[in-house]
């Protein structure tokens, strides 16, 4: 297949290109490089082009034959959703409806959306299965919401087929350790540790102590972004015989506390990771952890990163190699 990947400088959508042409697939690009990196695009393979301006994403559109698009452009920081809105609605709304027209345009009826946990809010179960209600508590969760809903409508509208994939925590890297996660700020806690294992950062601080959980701190499921890529092949091949819209969650199925984390961390990294309890940080659900049954029974997807140890040392060889 020729796949259109949009996002594809980006964190997880740099580890889905790799993971198409090992499979022997076809990978075109298409990114703003607004938070995006040009280096983690494989030579010859990058489109520079933004969603907010059609004209750029037709032409894209014009200079190749796609069998499919993975959509991971998005802005995605919860906190910065609710001091920014527009920004929010105006990119991961309007923006996809751009690129929803102008693959109706090329005739291309696959699509694969880059969905979040953040469209459940707070959650009333510990362990979030599809049919828990979506009711978001951020314009971050709410702009992908959204989505969903414009893509459920344009099944039997347009004969669009789509899968939303909502991911619980991305984390790691690819374990070659020459692509990885590089966010400017960084807000997550996998970095935002191993940063603090190097010395590196202003300062590691744990939001929250008071949660009602086994040490006080937020639960998180963490999923391997390699994972996370080959759940978007089977997703793109699972709507070769399922017509409309699906969602998915995409999780381990199991739940760390943000202590843990620091914990299973020092141990391979075996460096001091000292740390600062300070207040919840606003918008932060207790428990987020994902059943991902349904992937697994429909989709055949089984994540081979089941060990946060194994996630965390991926991610350590990355950012070892990095500097700050
Ligand atoms: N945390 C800290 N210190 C840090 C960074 C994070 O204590 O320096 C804590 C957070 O408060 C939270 C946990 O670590 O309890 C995980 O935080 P992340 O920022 O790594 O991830 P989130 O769970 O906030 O965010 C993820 C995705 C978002 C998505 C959200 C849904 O990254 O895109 O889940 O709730 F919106």
């Amino acid at each position: 297949m020729k796949i259109l990947v949009c996002g594809g400088a980006g964190y997880i959508g740099s580890h889905m290109v790799r993971y198409l042409l090992e499979q022997g697939h076809e990978a075109v690009v298409l990114d703003n490089l607004s938070t995006g990196h040009a280096a983690s695009v494989p030579e010859g393979l990058l489109e520079t082009a933004d969603l907010l301006v059609p004209s750029s994403l037709e032409a894209v559109f014009a200079r190749h034959r796609f069998d499919g698009v993975i959509h991971f452009c998005a802005r995605s920081l919860v906190g910065e959703s609710v001091a920014q809105p527009y920004s929010y609605y105006e990119n991961n709304v309007v923006g996809t409806l751009n690129l929803l027209q102008a693959m109706q345009k090329a005739g291309v009826s696959r699509l694969v959306f880059s969905s979040t946990a953040a469209v459940f809010g707070n959650p009333d179960t510990s362990l979030i299965d599809e049919e828990h209600p979506a009711r978001p508590i951020n314009p971050y969760g709410a702009s992908k919401l959204m989505v969903e809903r414009v893509l459920a409508d344009a099944g039997p509208a347009y004969g669009l087929r789509s899968v939303a994939l909502r991911y619980f925590n991305a984390a790691g890297a690819d374990p070659q350790g020459d692509i990885g996660e590089s966010h400017q700020p960084e807000t997550h806690l996998i970095p935002n540790v191993l940063r603090a294992a190097l010395g590196q950062g202003g300062g590691l601080k744990v939001f929250g102590s008071d949660y009602p959980t086994r040490d006080g701190t937020c639960v998180r499921d963490y999923v391997h972004v390699n994972d996370l890529a080959s759940a978007h092949l089977l997703a793109l091949q699972y709507m070769g015989s399922q017509e409309g819209a699906h969602t998915f969650n995409l999780g381990n199925g199991q739940g760390f506390t943000v202590l843990e984390v620091i914990e299973a961390s020092r141990r391979i990294t075996r460096h001091a990771i000292d740390f600062e309890q300070v207040a919840r940080r606003p918008g932060d659900p207790a428990i987020l952890v994902a059943s991902s049954e349904k992937a697994r029974r429909l989709l055949g997807w089984r994540p081979q990163f089941t060990d946060i140890g194994e996630i965390i040392e991926t991610a350590w060889r990355w950012h070892q190699s990095q500097a700050y």
